[in-house]
C-alpha cells in the first residue's frame, strides 16, 4: 500500500491506494520528463496567485526561485521522481512543499492538474515540433545538395515501378522534397491551431482565482488563452493532428527509404550507401544493408500505430477530462523520440550517398522511354494523340519482335510501319531532347529543376527562421 500522504487527494480516504492501482496509475518513467515544461506553467500560475492577492510578491519570488531550482536539479539529473509520485505535478508539488513548507501548499490554488497536464503537453509538443522539424531541415538540405549535383543527371523516371520516362535525378530526389516541406508547412499550421493556452480551465469550469489566464498564456508563449474552459481540458484533436502530420511525414520518410533500398540494390546499382551508414550480415560476409533505410521504413509502422492508437482512445469519450486522456502522452512522446532518433541518421545517409551518373544514364532509355517523344511528334504535326498512340504502339511493338531501339529503326521501315511517322522523328529521340522539351515549371528540363531548388532553398530559409523564432520554453 501506498502512503496516502504523497498523493494531492488522500484528504477524504481512510487508507492510501492499493500496489496495484499505483502500478496502473503512476505515470511511466519518461512522462515525468515534462517536469520543465510543468514548472514552466506553475511559474506563471505563481504570477497569477500574486495577481489574485493569494501571494504576497515576497512569496511569488520565494516560489519561482525553489521552482527554477527543481528545474535545474531536474535536468542535471540529481533529482528523480519517487515511486509515490503519482505523476509529473505531484513530483513537482512534493517537492516544493518539502522545501517551502506551508507557502509551497498555496500554489494549488485555482488550478487543477487537467489543465496543467494539458498546458505541459502543449508546451512540449510546440518545443519539440521544433526540433522534430530543424531535424526534419537538415535532411532536406541534404536532399537539396544532392539534387543540386544532380539536374544534369539523365536517369530513368517510373510509374507503376516500370520504366516510364527519362528525367535528370534531381528531380527525383526534389519530389520528395516538396513532400517534406508540405509536412512541415502542415506542422506551421497546426502550431497556429494549438498556441491556445489551456491554464486558467483549472478543472473544468474555469478558475474562480486566476482571473487573468491571458496573462499566463503570454508569458507562456501561447496566442491565447483557450475560449472555453470544458474544451480546454478536454481536447486532445492537437494531439491527434500532430501524430496525423507526423504520420504522415513517415510515410513520406518510408517512401524515399523504399527508393533507397531499390537504388542501392544490386539489381538497380544507382547509388551507393557510404560504410558508415551502411550494416554488415553476420553470416554473409560479403553483404551491405540499407538499415537506416528499413528501419526507417518500419518504424513508420510506429507513428502510423501512435495516431490510431489516440484516435481510438478518444473516440466516444464524454467531455470534460477523463483519466483515458493520460495515455496522449505515450504516443505523442514515442512519436517525437522515433522522429528525433531517426532523421539525423536518414540525413547522413542522404548527405554521404554516392550517386552512379553513369549506370543511371546508361539505364534511362531501357524499356523504350522515349516512346512518349513519338507520340508527341506525331500529335504536334497534326495527328490525333488516340491515333499517334497507336503508331507508336506499333513501333513499339515491331522494336520488341526485331530487337532494336526506337531510334535504330532504318526511315524505310518506319513509314511502312505507318506513313505519317518518318526519319525526322528521330531529332526528339534522345535523352536530352525529351528532357529539354519538358521546359514548363514542374517539368524536368535541367533549368527547371534548378529553379525549383533555388525556391526550395527560399522556403527552407524561411521554415529554418519560423523554428528559430518560437517564444514559448525551449528545453
Ligand atoms: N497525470 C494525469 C494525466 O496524465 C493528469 C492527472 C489528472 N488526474 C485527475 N485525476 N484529474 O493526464
Amino acid at each position: 500500500m501506498s502512503d496516502k500522504a504523497d498523493l494531492l487527494w488522500g484528504g477524504r480516504f481512510k487508507s492510501g491506494p492499493s500496489e496495484a492501482l499505483t502500478k496502473l496509475s503512476r505515470s511511466p518513467e519518461y512522462y515525468f520528463d515534462l517536469a520543465p515544461y510543468d514548472i514552466a506553467g506553475s511559474k506563471a500560475h505563481a504570477h497569477e496567485l500574486e495577481r489574485a492577492g493569494l501571494l504576497l510578491q515576497s512569496e511569488t519570488e520565494k516560489m519561482v526561485e525553489t521552482l527554477e531550482q527543481i528545474d535545474l536539479e531536474y535536468r542535471a539529473g540529481t533529482l528523480k521522481a519517487k515511486w509515490g509520485d503519482e505523476d509529473v505535478h505531484t513530483f513537482i508539488e512534493r517537492e516544493l512543499t518539502e522545501r517551502l513548507g506551508d507557502l509551497g501548499g498555496k500554489l494549488r490554488a485555482g488550478r487543477s492538474r487537467n489543465d496543467q497536464t494539458a498546458n505541459d503537453l502543449k508546451l512540449y509538443l510546440r518545443d519539440q515540433s521544433r526540433k522534430v522539424l530543424a531535424q526534419l531541415l537538415l535532411l532536406q538540405d541534404a536532399l537539396v545538395q544532392q539534387a543540386a549535383k544532380h539536374t544534369e543527371t539523365i536517369a530513368p523516371g517510373f510509374t507503376h515501378l516500370q520504366q516510364a520516362q527519362p528525367i535528370v535525378f534531381g528531380h527525383q530526389l526534389m519530389a520528395h522534397v516538396q513532400a517534406f516541406a508540405r509536412d512541415i508547412s502542415r506542422l506551421q499550421d497546426w502550431d497556429e491551431r494549438t498556441a491556445y493556452c489551456p491554464l486558467g480551465a483549472a478543472a473544468m469550469a474555469g478558475s474562480a482565482i486566476a482571473l487573468h489566464p491571458e496573462l499566463s498564456a503570454k508569458e507562456l508563449g501561447y496566442t491565447a488563452p483557450c475560449e472555453n474552459s470544458i474544451d480546454a481540458v478536454a481536447s486532445r484533436d492537437h494531439v491527434a493532428e500532430f501524430l496525423f502530420v507526423t504520420g504522415m511525414l513517415s510515410v513520406h520518410l518510408s517512401r524515399l527509404c523504399e527508393e533507397v533500398c531499390l537504388w542501392a540494390s544490386r539489381q538497380f546499382r544507382w547509388v551507393n550507401i557510404h560504410d558508415s551508414y551502411s550494416t554488415g550480415s553476420s553470416i554473409m560476409p560479403q553483404k551491405k544493408n540499407p538499415d537506416i533505410a528499413e528501419l526507417t521504413r518500419g518504424r513508420s509502422g510506429r507513428l502510423i500505430g501512435n495516431l490510431m492508437g489516440l484516435m481510438t482512445t478518444l473516440k466516444a469519450m464524454p467531455l470534460s477530462y477523463n483519466r483515458d486522456l493520460s495515455e496522449d502522452k505515450r504516443h505523442a512522446i514515442d512519436s517525437v523520440e522515433t522522429l528525433l532518433t531517426i532523421l539525423p541518421a536518414m540525413s547522413g545517409m542522404i548527405a554521404t550517398m554516392e550517386v552512379n551518373v553513369d549506370e543511371l544514364r546508361s539505364q534511362a532509355p531501357e524499356g523504350f522511354t522515349l516512346a512518349t517523344e513519338v507520340a508527341d511528334w506525331l500529335a504536334k504535326s497534326g495527328v490525333p494523340f488516340k491515333v499517334a498512340h497507336e503508331i507508336t504502339g506499333n513501333l513499339v511493338k515491331y522494336c520488341e519482335e526485331k530487337n532494336l531501339q526506337l531510334w535504330e529503326v532504318d526511315d524505310q521501315e518506319l513509314i511502312r510501319i505507318d506513313e505519317r511517322l518518318n526519319g525526322d522523328v528521330k531529332s526528339v529521340l534522345t535523352l536530352e531532347a525529351a528532357i529539354k522539351l519538358r521546359s514548363a515549371t514542374g517539368g524536368t528540363a535541367p533549368e527547371q529543376v534548378q529553379k525549383q531548388i533555388q525556391n526550395m532553398k527560399v522556403v527552407i530559409e524561411s521554415q529554418k527562421n519560423w523554428c528559430e523564432a518560437y517564444a514559448g520554453l525551449r528545453v
